[in-house]
């Protein structure tokens, strides 16, 4: 049902008519009341414009868009994914238990910890060197090369726990511009440099290109023969892969009922394990376990993927805005607001109900961000005094892991002194030009420190977080059909741009060099 039909909804309505709730800053109690902590991670929503009443009946939407028996269906192994048909099982990808999850009668289980078992011995291979390249030189350099959800989940991960690496180096091409590899492979040695291609589909244009001008270089220098040793896949699609030229022994298998953007904890997420090694990566997974036993078993009120759902909707769906700030103050989680992107835009940016009704509410906001305090010195000026308010998420590190107090203790103190100037403002002010409206809400989240036990919870939270939105809009958060038209379109125009086609007609331009040559003289 649309979330817009129940009870709750209209009388959220009233409630926001009423009079929407603001923080007062001598109102200390708040970070107790509007805070959950699950081990290392503390959700703080003290700084939303919210009281303790909008938050009861943000629960009681919740629970009237049945929240509680979506999230069962999901760990079940039911087809919640109707476009596609397909069931949803991150979930069972970290799995501590062996308790069986079945699709269709089929239990997933046997097929995960196999395939698990074959990482973790290619991994230690690896890593011990016991797997060479092709003229016996130890691995040294590791590349993925995949896109979207075969990229942004390692590579955010990767460079997050990059302190936890010690023995290899990761790199990530994404981009069919062929820059971005050709620029990487200038400071690489083929013979110690492994790819792992990685695409579910293993028919993703940009991914294949690049793949394809990974393994001419790599042969070039090595033979043939090297592909063996120096290329191994991640996909669903056995036949491509093999087609490629990666033989079954080099292919680590994902399923259907895995979605790219979710599908880190998978083999997708080999990059990241052949960089920290099986222990650290194992305790990845079992951060997003416990994650996934807290959304199971918390009561509502005090679960946090459906508090810190219910954040969004909230300043979506009742307080109108349109975007969401993603603000890490910690350097090494530059990429999260390129994961959430994805995550939250490609699950959620929907405008039909599951069964096709056109939406009328909104859905998914625009993601954006940078680290802190970059950003302080860049787009904040809008987040402070722009016309239109944009909530924000910060997300902080307790511990100071790079022995630095004082740039540490700077780090922390900017972050408060954010959320503080967004929330509370300055309205007594000499010039208009000096006045804050405050008012503007944010969600912290601080991590104890950034390891791969919290930084699972992190992304398990997010992940849980977009599965309860979808939920209360009434969407099918795992597919992404939206994403097809343009991959269509540029397939028909390589093939045969039509030249009495006003796209077609751009693409022959574009292809056109129109400026005039500069002399020498001018450049120099
Ligand atoms: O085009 C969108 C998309 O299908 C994403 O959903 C996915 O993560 C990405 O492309 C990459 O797909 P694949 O892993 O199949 O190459």
């Amino acid at each position: 049902m649309k979330p817009t039909q129940t009870q709750a909804w209209q009388k959220l309505l009233a409630h926001k008519a009423s009079g929407v709730p603001r923080v007062r800053r001598e109102d200390v109690a708040r970070l107790d009341t509007f805070s959950v902590t699950l081990d290392g991670l503390r959700l703080i929503t003290a700084f939303q414009n919210i009281s303790e009443e909008t938050v009861g009946l943000l629960l009681d939407l919740a629970r009237e868009q049945g929240v509680e028996s979506a999230r069962a269906q999901m760990f079940s192994g039911a087809k919640i994914n109707t476009t596609e048909k397909r069931a949803v099982l991150h979930t069972a990808l970290r799995q501590q238990s062996d308790t069986p999850v079945c699709i269709d009668g089929e239990n997933v289980i046997p097929e995960i910890r196999a395939t698990q078992k074959r990482i973790s011995s290619f991994v230690d291979a690896v890593r011990s060197g016991q797997w060479t390249g092709a003229t016996g030189k130890r691995i040294r350099h590791i590349v993925n090369i995949g896109i979207g959800g075969s990229d942004l989940g390692p590579r955010l991960v990767a460079e997050a726990l990059n302190g936890y690496g010690d023995r290899l180096q990761a790199h990530f091409v994404a981009n069919v511009d062929a820059y971005e590899l050709q620029n990487l492979l200038k400071t690489l040695d083929p013979a110690e440099t492994l790819f792992v291609i990685v695409s579910k589909t293993f028919t993703t244009q940009e991914t294949l290109l690049n793949a394809k001008l990974a393994r001419q270089w790599a042969v070039a220098a090595l033979g043939e023969p090297c592909v063996a040793k120096h290329f191994v896949a991640v996909s669903v699609n056995h036949a491509a892969v093999e087609s490629f030229g990666i033989s079954a022994e080099n292919m680590f298998p994902m399923w259907d009922w895995v979605g790219g953007r979710y599908s880190v904890w998978s083999a997708v997420g080999l990059s990241v394990a052949l960089l920290i090694g099986n222990a650290h990566f194992s305790a990845f997974l079992k951060g997003a376990a416990a994650m996934d036993a807290h959304f199971c078993a918390a009561p509502l009120a005090k679960n946090m993927p459906v508090l810190f759902a219910l954040m969004g909707i909230w300043n979506r769906n009742f307080l109108g805005s349109s975007s969401l700030a993603i603000l890490p103050y910690a350097e090494r989680l530059r990429d999260l607001p390129r994961f959430l992107q994805q995550l939250e835009m490609e699950s959620n940016g929907k405008s039909v109900t599951k069964d096709g009704q056109t939406l009328d509410y909104t859905t998914a906001p625009v993601i954006f961000g940078e680290c802190g305090s970059v950003g302080q010195h860049s787009f904040h000026q809008c987040l402070h005094q722009g016309t239109d308010p944009v909530p924000a998420d910060f997300i902080g590190v307790a511990s100071d892991d790079q022995g630095q107090p004082t740039p540490h203790r700077a780090l922390l103190a900017n972050m408060a002194a954010q959320i503080g100037a967004l929330a509370f403002g300055q309205t007594k002010a000499v010039t208009p030009q000096d006045i804050y409206p405050g008012s503007r809400p944010s969600n912290v989240l601080m991590l104890d420190r950034l390891d791969p036990y919290t930084l699972g919870q992190l992304l398990a939270l997010y992940e849980h977080k977009t599965f309860v939105q979808g939920v209360i809009w009434d969407i099918n958060s795992f597919d992404q059909p939206g994403v097809e038209l343009g991959k269509r379109m540029a397939k028909e125009l390589e093939s045969a741009p039509a030249s009495n086609d006003l796209i077609g007609r751009l693409y022959t331009d574009c292809q056109c060099v129109t400026s005039t040559v500069l002399p020498d003289s001018a450049v120099a």
